[in-house]
C-alpha cells in the first residue's frame, strides 16, 4: 500500500486525473470524505501547508506539494519529480506608483512565508521587519500595516486589482512529488515506478 497526501483543490484533482490515466481506474473522493482507498493506493486530502507534515511523519509515503511550501518549511523529504502543475511565483510586491524606500531604517514586509522572506532579505543584507499574516496579504500595504509584501502570484489578478506591482521575483514554484525517506527505501520499487509513470505522462504533455 502506498499512501499519498494531496493538497485540497486543483492540484489534488489534477494529480488524481493522472492516476486515472496511468491506472485506467476512477480515483474520486466521495463527497466530504478525506480518505480514498483504491487498489494499492490510499489518498489523503490535506491542507496544502500540511502535506510535508504528513509525509515527514510517515502518515503518508508520498505527497504532492508546492516547491514554495517545501522551501518555506525546509522539510527533509526526497524530491522525486517536478509535476509542472500549480505553477506560481513568490514575489515582493508593493503599491503601484511608488518605490520601496530602502533608506528607511526598517522596511515592513507582510507575508505568510516568513522563512523564504527572511532568507531572501538576509542574502541582500536588508533589515526588514516581518509581519506574519495567514491570508489576504495584499491588503497589508493598502492600510499601512506594511510597506510591501512577499506573496504568491499565480495569475497576477489579486495584485493588479489591489493596485500592487511586482518588484522582484524571489522564486518560481510548481507542484513536486515528494517522499518520506524511510518509505522511499522500504517501498523503493513501487515509488520509483510511480515516479517513472508520472514523468512519462509529463513528457507526453510537454
Ligand atoms: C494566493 C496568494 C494570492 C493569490 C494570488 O492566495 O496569497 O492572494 O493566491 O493569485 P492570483 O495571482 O491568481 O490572483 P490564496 O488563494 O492561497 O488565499 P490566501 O490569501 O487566503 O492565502
Amino acid at each position: 500500500m502506498i499512501t499519498v497526501a494531496l493538497p485540497k483543490g486543483r492540484i489534488a484533482e489534477e494529480t488524481l486525473d493522472r492516476f486515472e490515466k496511468i491506472f485506467g481506474e476512477r480515483f474520486v473522493f466521495e463527497d466530504r470524505k478525506l480518505i480514498l482507498e483504491r487498489g494499492e493506493f490510499k489518498f489523503l486530502l490535506v491542507r496544502n501547508q500540511d502535506v510535508p507534515t504528513y509525509v515527514l511523519h510517515q502518515a503518508a509515503d508520498i505527497g504532492i506539494v508546492g516547491l514554495d511550501v517545501l522551501e518555506e518549511q525546509e522539510s527533509d523529504l526526497i524530491r522525486l519529480l517536478d509535476l509542472g502543475i500549480g505553477r506560481c511565483k513568490v514575489v515582493i510586491g508593493s503599491p503601484m506608483g511608488s518605490e520601496i524606500d530602502h533608506s528607511k531604517p526598517q522596511i515592513k514586509i507582510a507575508t505568510k512565508m516568513t522563512n523564504i522572506a527572511k532568507k531572501h532579505f538576509a542574502k541582500q543584507a536588508l533589515a526588514v521587519d516581518l509581519i506574519k499574516l495567514y491570508g489576504s496579504i495584499e491588503l497589508a500595504p493598502l492600510v499601512g500595516l506594511a510597506d510591501a509584501i512577499v506573496d504568491i502570484v499565480e495569475t497576477g489578478t489579486t495584485m493588479k486589482q489591489n493596485h500592487l506591482k511586482i518588484d522582484e521575483v524571489i522564486m518560481e514554484s510548481s507542484a513536486y512529488m515528494v517522499a518520506n525517506r524511510n518509505s522511499f527505501y522500504e517501498k523503493k520499487d513501487k515509488i520509483l515506478e510511480l515516479q517513472r509513470q508520472f514523468s512519462k505522462l509529463k513528457e507526453v504533455r510537454e
